[in-house]
This record gives C-alpha cells, structure tokens and sequence, in this order.
C-alpha cells in the first residue's frame, strides 16, 4: 500500500513538473517569434521570470539574492554553456559591435550619459562613439579626464567626448549639471538621455538634501536630471533611458517614507526600492511627453557595484562569479538596442534581455496602484512643482 502511495505521489509530482516545464517552453517558443535578434535561451528567463513582488512574508534583501542566484544559474546553464564560456561571452560581445556597426549614421547627435566612464556606462558610451555621437558624460569625480578620453578616443577625434562633473548626490550639482549643458547646446538637439549611473548596498548615508544616498543617486536625482533638461531633449526622436534592475521583482508596496529611512547593514531592501520606482516612474512620465522613455535591468554583470555586497567578494565566490556574471560589454546590449533601434517602441516600458517585460503590480503606501501619487511625492522631494 505504502509502495502504491508513493509511486503515486512521485508521478503526480513528475506530472506537474512536466506540465510546468512545458508551458515554460511554450511560453518560451510564442517569445521567440517576434524577438530581436536574441538567443533562443534568453526567452526562458523571461518565461520564468521570477516576480517574487507578492511574496510579502519573505525579507526583500533574501528575494534580491534569490534573483541574482537564479539569474546567475540562468547564464551558466542557458548562456555559457558549462564548457563554451568564451564562445558565448564572444557571441553576445560580438551582437554588441554588430548592433553598433548597423547604426553608425549619427554622426553630429549628441547623447549623455550618466557614469558613462566605467561598468556598463563605459560600454555604453564606447558603443555610442562607435554609432557617431558625440557623447556628454556627466562624471562622478573630478578625476583628469585627459587620460580617460585618450583611451576612449583610440578609434575617434578628440572633440566627440565631454565630460562634466555631476555628484547625484546632491541637487545642487545635478542643477550646476543642467546650467553647463544647457551653455553647449541648443534647445531640442539631445537624442539620447541614458540615466545609467547608480549604487547598490551602499553603506548608510544621509545627503545633504535629506535623503538616503541611494533613493537620491538612482532615483530622485535622475528624475530631476531628466525633468530638467527635458526641453533640450528632441520632441520627435529623443530617447530617455532609466537603469533599473531586476531586483524591482522584489517590490509590493512603494512606502514614500523609505528615502527619509535609515538602515543598519541592510541597504539592499533601498536599492530594489529605488529600483522599482524608477521603473514606475517611467511609465508615468512616459505619459506626459512625445519623448520616448524607457527603463531596463542590464543583467547580472560584473563591476565594482557589486564591491559593496560582501558575498560577491568572498574568495572562492567571487572568482566563481568573475566567471559567469555577464561582462560589461555584454550588459550594453539591452541598452544599445533601445538608444539604438529605429523602431518606435513602447514609451514607458521596462526591458531586459533585449525585450520588453511586465512590471510587478504594486500598491503605494499600502494602498491601491496609485502611480500618481509616487510621482507628485516624487517631485515635492526634488523641489518641482508637478
Ligand atoms: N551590474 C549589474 O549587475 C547591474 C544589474 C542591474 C542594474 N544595474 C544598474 O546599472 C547601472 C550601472 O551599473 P554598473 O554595474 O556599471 O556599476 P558601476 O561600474 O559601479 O558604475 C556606476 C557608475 O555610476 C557612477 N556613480 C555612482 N555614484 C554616483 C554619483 N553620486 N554621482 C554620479 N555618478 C555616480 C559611478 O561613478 P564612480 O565610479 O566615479 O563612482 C560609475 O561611473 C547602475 O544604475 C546599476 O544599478 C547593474
């Protein structure tokens, strides 16, 4: 009776498995139709996708690891391969160039970029020069840029890069920012805004403007960036991208109090906050211009974001991950494919792996989806009228 019992039970769990992994292909198969030049692979994530948002009784920052161990295990099994991580890394290095050398007539556009002097942004910014623009980077530090550009400039004149100091960390110099653009250039002639700079699991601090530096570096500062240079931005052909991450799959409920919170060790749970409501507010300032407006997860990817999260700087783990995490090249694909497609596409949505994807459904002040009201508590706290 016993033996009975538990082939029974093994082959009714067998059963859902297989049914489970057979929508997951199906799913995967109807992505596959009307996707951009992307590996078959990459369609099984999304159809995966791990939206943890309605998960309310497991801590965030354990969902935001969960996340990154699933992509992780995502990319070695589906992208590298056990044995072809080179092959793999050269095959979506290569999809990088390609993209840039199908674009290159934007000769005379101008594009900024926020932290496009490292990680992803520098990749970006490579893959920009490459495809004509003249790139304005708004740099963190004041380090000397001489160096820097010298090394970017290898393959392009000297007079395609700028860079201006910004600190998101401060409202002030995203306004001194603002002033120094608006001196160089005329209204309407920006086509490319990319929002990419950030920090994840920063160690607690208060900016001087009174809010946690994450909250104020990923997501109020890059809306008052944006907001503000608006105006120079074309009405017709001007893009705005947002990074996001995939750690907004975490998120149910958007409190406004979490930029005035403090944490102890903990800063993961205010990065995916922050994350999250970038990505809803995209899809409510996407409704306010003709300007197309977007935002994206890159993937997991290796830099120095990751310097902050001690896990990933374990010994082992962590040349484990110098392994398999995506490279910076790599992680420029989403992006590049949104600053650089002809196509119009949805403003106002969230992409990654090179595809649109669905946004948790999320309640603001523990109350109903109100994205209305995270965006009018968002301009009060940056000092905008609406
Ligand atoms: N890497 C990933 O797996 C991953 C996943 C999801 C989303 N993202 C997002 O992708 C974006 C790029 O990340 P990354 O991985 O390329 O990280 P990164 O290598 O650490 O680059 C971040 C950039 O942001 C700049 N930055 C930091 N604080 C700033 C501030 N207060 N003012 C101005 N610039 C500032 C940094 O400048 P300094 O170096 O001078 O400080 C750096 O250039 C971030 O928004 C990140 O959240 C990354």
């Amino acid at each position: 009776m016993f033996l009975l019992v538990l082939s029974f039970s093994i082959s009714l769990v067998a059963f859902v498995v297989f049914q489970k992994l057979q929508s997951f292909h199906d799913d995967a198969k109807a992505l596959e139709r009307d996707r951009f030049k992307a590996s078959y692979a990459d369609c099984y994530l999304e159809a995966v996708n791990l939206d943890m948002s309605q998960w309310i009784w497991l801590p965030t920052f354990l969902k935001v690891y969960i996340i990154g161990v699933v992509e992780t295990i995502y990319i070695t099994l589906c992208q590298r391969g056990l044995f072809e991580w080179s092959s793999t890394l050269t095959k979506n290095e290569n999809y990088v160039d390609t993209l840039v050398n199908e674009h290159t007539d934007n000769e005379g556009s101008i594009a900024i970029i926020t932290g496009g002097d490292s990680g992803i942004g520098l990749e970006i910014t490579k893959g920009l020069l490459g495809a004509g623009f003249h790139v304005i980077i708004g740099t963190h530090f004041e380090k000397s840029h001489e160096g820097f550009i010298n090394a970017l400039q290898k393959n392009v004149t000297s007079d395609k890069v700028t860079c201006i100091q910004l600190d998101l960390t401060r409202f002030e110099s995203v306004q001194n920012f603002v002033q120094q653009v608006q001196a160089k250039i005329p209204k309407k002639s920006i086509q490319l805004l990319i929002n990419n700079a950030g920090i994840m699991n920063a160690p607690y601090k208060m900016t001087e403007d009174g809010f946690e530096s994450q909250c104020q570096t990923n997501f109020l500062s890059p809306i008052l960036l944006t907001r503000s240079l608006l105006p120079y931005i074309s009405p017709k052909t001007g893009k705005v991208l947002f990074a996001s991450s995939s750690t907004l799959y975490t998120v149910n409920d958007l409190n406004l109090n979490v930029p005035l919170q403090k944490y102890g060790l903990n800063g993961l749970d205010h990065y995916a906050y922050s994350k999250a409501c970038i990505a809803q507010l995209v899809t409510h300032l996407a409704k306010t211009t003709s300007i197309k407006i977007y935002s994206y997860h890159p993937g997991t990817v290796r830099t120095k974001l990751f310097s902050t999260t001690a896990v990933f700087n374990l010994p082992f783990i962590s040349i484990l991950f110098n392994h398999i995490m995506l490279s910076p090249k790599e992680g420029s694909r989403t992006p590049l494919f949104l600053c650089l497609s002809k196509d119009s596409r949805d403003s106002g949505s969230y992409w990654a792996n090179g595809r649109k994807q669905k946004l948790p459904i999320v309640l603001i002040n523990g109350k109903d989806r109100n994205i209305e009201a995270l965006w009018k508590d968002t301009m009060a706290k940056i000092g905008l009228k609406k």
